[in-house]
């Protein structure tokens, strides 16, 4: 399922944020179109109590353009300032629907000096697609976009 290896994805990713003019937006399609499972991803900025979509790749837009800190996987994920798995959406109550067709969501938030300054958001169209693997990769990702807000 996976044409990637997460070691060689984050060396990808690093060599996008030595060359690229628009690091965010390049860094989303490389995980789109890299990771099967990855069927949704999109950046969220927090401005003021909001989480606002930004660079974003997936089959369609999403209408949660903006999402209020502390609502939905998102919102709690930027209010706890902890990695989200949820295994599958339908049986948790916090879940803001975006696609039909989506079974599963992580959301990591990304941090800059302990202040939680957006997040990465992906869905996928598999239940249970997350693992600790994912979350580790993703969390390291967020690492590294930080800079490039
Ligand atoms: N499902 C998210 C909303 C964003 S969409 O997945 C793109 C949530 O529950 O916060």
């Amino acid at each position: 399922m996976r044409i990637l290896d997460y070691e060689n994805a984050e060396i990808q990713i690093k060599n996008i944020t030595q060359n690229s003019s628009n690091v965010l937006q390049d860094i989303v399609d490389f995980l789109c179109d890299n990771f099967e499972h990855y069927t949704w991803i999109g950046i969220y900025i927090v401005e003021g109590n909001e989480l606002v979509l930004g660079p974003w790749k997936g089959p369609s837009a999403t209408e949660h353009t903006r999402i209020p800190i502390g609502k939905g996987v998102c919102g709690s994920a930027a209010a706890i300032g902890k990695t989200e798995i949820v295994d599958d959406v339908h049986s948790d109550s916090r879940y803001l629907s975006c696609f039909v067709s989506t079974k599963s969501e992580i959301v990591v938030p990304i941090k800059r000096d302990d202040k939680i300054i957006g997040e990465i958001d992906i869905d996928s169209d598999i239940t249970n697609a997350f693992n600790e693997e994912d979350k580790r990769f993703l969390e390291k990702t967020a690492e590294i976009i930080k800079s490039y807000f």
